[in-house]
């Protein structure tokens, strides 16, 4: 086993929890640390997952001279001031989607960690599980052929409450944030940065984005389909149309893992996966893999992604409207 590194986890919430129960798993990882708002939040969850310290504010965190790498899962209007808190207290960081709320907040993050050489990777769970290995895997094989299109969907029905981060505006309230960032991550993973984007959105009562519909093209009259919506209920994940036959790559809500394959004229071929902690640990084992190996970005979701990711979510908000009152 390598070093055992201690960490910190900032905004003790519902992503957290499963953050921890994946961190729980792992040898070289010390649950060492919690920060909320809240003292009473942050040691009622250090009691649950068996973090040693608790504090009660972001910064005492921060400034824990044992913490080593942080954990962020505060709502994505926080990200970056408390990724920059971390960095400046001298601390690694992996940071929960989406990374931030615009490209500038992105870039200063990513600026601040290479010029004090810390790690940074944003919290992205697709490229770490098997079904999106088992999907490049397949398409790499040059079986499939081409890709054609991609239709991308993620939606759940959310309660209605005006406070809450999924509609309030000042919270970074937008299903494309929130949810549509997952078929986003497939289409520049399966078929990268598009040439050119099209969307419309739909808003709700406080004026946030509940609904949203982009299309990208690419060389060759590719197109790729993006669908996200706190307002209907349906599968998760992305189909793949390509020139000598299909595939579903699919997860459920219990992160259980489908990748439905399926050539033309032929039966369907199902490959199923269903990770430990949801696979949630897997981010955890990159950070200090990459720790170990004296890495301050991971190869697998290096900042560069990151960077095309929260442009492209920049260029469909653009062109569908969805603005964020004093922070476009
Ligand atoms: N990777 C994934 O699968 C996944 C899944 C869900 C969510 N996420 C992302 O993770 C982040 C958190 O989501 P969540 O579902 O865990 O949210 P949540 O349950 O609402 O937790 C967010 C936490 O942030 C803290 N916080 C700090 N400032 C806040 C503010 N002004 N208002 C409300 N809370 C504030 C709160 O903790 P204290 O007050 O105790 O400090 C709260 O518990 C979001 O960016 C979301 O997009 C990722």
């Amino acid at each position: 086993m390598g070093k055992k590194y201690k960490w910190g986890i900032l905004a003790p919430g519902k992503i957290s929890a499963k953050f921890a129960v994946g961190l729980k798993l792992l040898e070289n990882a010390e649950l060492y640390a919690v920060g909320s708002r809240e003292l009473g939040r942050a040691r009622s969850f250090a009691e649950e997952f068996g973090f040693r310290k608790y504090y009660g504010s972001y910064e005492e965190l921060a400034a824990d001279p044992d913490v080593e790498v942080i954990y962020i899962a505060s709502p994505h209007s926080h990200h970056k001031e408390h990724t920059l808190l971390c960095l400046r207290n001298n601390k690694h960081v992996i940071c929960e989607k989406a990374f931030a709320m615009n490209t500038d907040e992105v870039e200063e993050m990513v600026d601040e960690a290479r010029k004090r050489n810390l790690f940074l990777m944003e919290a992205l769970w697709p490229p770490f599980q098997p079904f999106y290995k088992k999907a490049k895997e397949i398409l790499n094989s040059g079986s499939l052929g081409n890709i054609i299109h991609l239709r991308g969907y993620f939606t759940f029905i959310a309660p209605y409450d005006p406070d809450e981060r999924k509609f309030n505006l000042s919270l970074g309230a937008s299903s494309l944030l929130d949810i549509g960032i997952y078929p986003v991550i497939d289409a520049l993973t399966f078929f990268g940065v598009p040439e050119e984007i099209k969307a419309i959105a739909a808003f709700g009562k406080t004026g946030s984005e509940e609904s949203i519909c982009a299309v990208f093209s690419y060389p060759g009259g590719r197109l790729a389909e993006i669908y996200s919506s706190f307002r209907t209920d349906d599968d998760i994940g992305c189909d793949l149309l390509c020139e000598k036959g299909n595939m579903q790559v699919q997860r459920g809500r219990d992160m259980n893992q489908v990748v439905i394959l399926k050539y033309h004229n032929s039966k369907p071929e199902e490959f199923n996966y269903h990770p430990d902690a949801m696979g949630y640990h897997w981010e955890a084992v990159e950070v200090m893999k990459c720790l170990d190996e004296g890495k301050t970005e991971s190869p697998v979701v290096p900042l560069s992604f990151s960077l095309d990711l929260i442009r492209t979510l920049d260029r469909i908000r653009k062109e569908a409207g969805v603005v964020f009152p004093g922070r476009e």
